[in-house]
């Protein structure tokens, strides 16, 4: 018999993963149907999000070959019948305080500092860059985790020297820009952009670099299909762009402006939705979702 998920310690609940304890060493991650957009957490939940999550981190730990956290097999005996599939028992680290970033292309943050300064995160750009311009070459802008509800902030590579040391921010940003190009160049053969991605490193208990939490995953990192790219404009996201565009079309009657908390979607933005995770698992991975989930239930 499995256990049942109350028999553990509840630790946290983040946006869309929550946390339970299954030792004093080890941890027990599970990705829930949430999604946000637009920075709220939407009421309505697209089944299976969190097995494709799950499916996706599990494929790109395997792929990328650097030390991480995940410990047991994704059908461990310590993981409840009900989270199977979008479940990992992880090893507990001593967490390093930045998200470690890594951009091949400019969006969001980074074009809105470059757009300031012709900078981020301090490194200086060539001139005439533009929304979802190809960067010359990938960089590594981490970023401090914000409280809930903030964003999180920028920062220069010196602030990494300054709080961690001078090897350690140099290991982060060589593992990070190293697992970004060896992942862009794979998605890239699958006809997949990964423009650009966020992830986190905690330490063992003999100081060693370990990957940690959630790796290229469409919520952590950005994917823009190869075959529509064009510079110069705001790229369609891969996987939140039904709920997006129906978000802020004439039918939700909605205004991401007003501060006021999404609508539930309907049941056909749902469907499209959770067939564009799925899409993208299998165009990225080359795997098929129905095998995932037939491997861990
Ligand atoms: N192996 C690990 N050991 C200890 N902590 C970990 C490990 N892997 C990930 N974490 C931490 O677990 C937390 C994961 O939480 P989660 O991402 O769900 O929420 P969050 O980061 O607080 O919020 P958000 O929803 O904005 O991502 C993060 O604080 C992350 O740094
Ligand atoms: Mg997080």
């Amino acid at each position: 018999m499995r256990p049942e998920l109350c028999i553990y310690e509840h630790l946290s609940a983040g946006k869309v993963r929550e946390i339970y304890e299954l030792d004093h060493d080890t941890l027990l991650m599970v990705v829930t149907d949430r999604i946000s957009a637009y920075d709220f957490v939407l009421e309505t939940e697209i089944p299976d999000k969190g097995r494709v999550l799950t499916a996706m981190s599990s494929y790109f730990f395997d792929e990328i070959e650097f030390p991480n956290h995940l410990v047991g097999e994704l059908d461990d005996e310590r993981i409840p019948a009900s989270v199977l599939g979008r479940a990992m028992v992880c090893k507990k680290l001593d967490m390093l305080p930045f998200e470690c970033v890594a951009r091949g292309y400019l969006t969001g943050s980074g074009l809105k500092e470059y757009q300031e300064s012709g900078t981020v995160c301090g490194i200086e750009l060539p001139e005439g860059l533009t929304e979802a311009s190809k960067l010359p070459e990938p960089i590594f802008t981490p970023a401090t985790k914000a409280e809930i509800g903030d964003h999180d902030e920028n920062v220069s590579f010196d602030k990494v020297v300054d709080a961690l040391g001078e090897d350690r921010a140099n290991e982060m940003r060589e593992a990070t820009l190293r697992i970004y190009s060896k992942a862009a160049a794979l998605t890239e053969e699958r006809g997949v952009i990964l423009a650009d991605t966020k992830l986190e490193f905690g330490l063992d208990e003999e100081g060693n670099l370990v990957l940690a939490d959630e790796v290229l995953t469409p919520d952590s990192s950005r994917y823009w299909p190869a075959d529509s790219y064009t510079e110069g404009k705001v790229q369609p996201s891969f996987d939140k762009q039904y709920v997006r565009n129906w978000l802020t079309g004439p039918k939700s009657g909605w205004d991401p402006k007003e501060g006021t908390p999404p609508p539930p979607l309907p049941g056909s933005v749902v469907e499209a939705t959770r067939s564009r995770y799925v899409e993208a698992y299998e165009k990225i991975s080359g795997l098929r979702f129905s095998d995932w989930i037939g491997s861990c239930v």
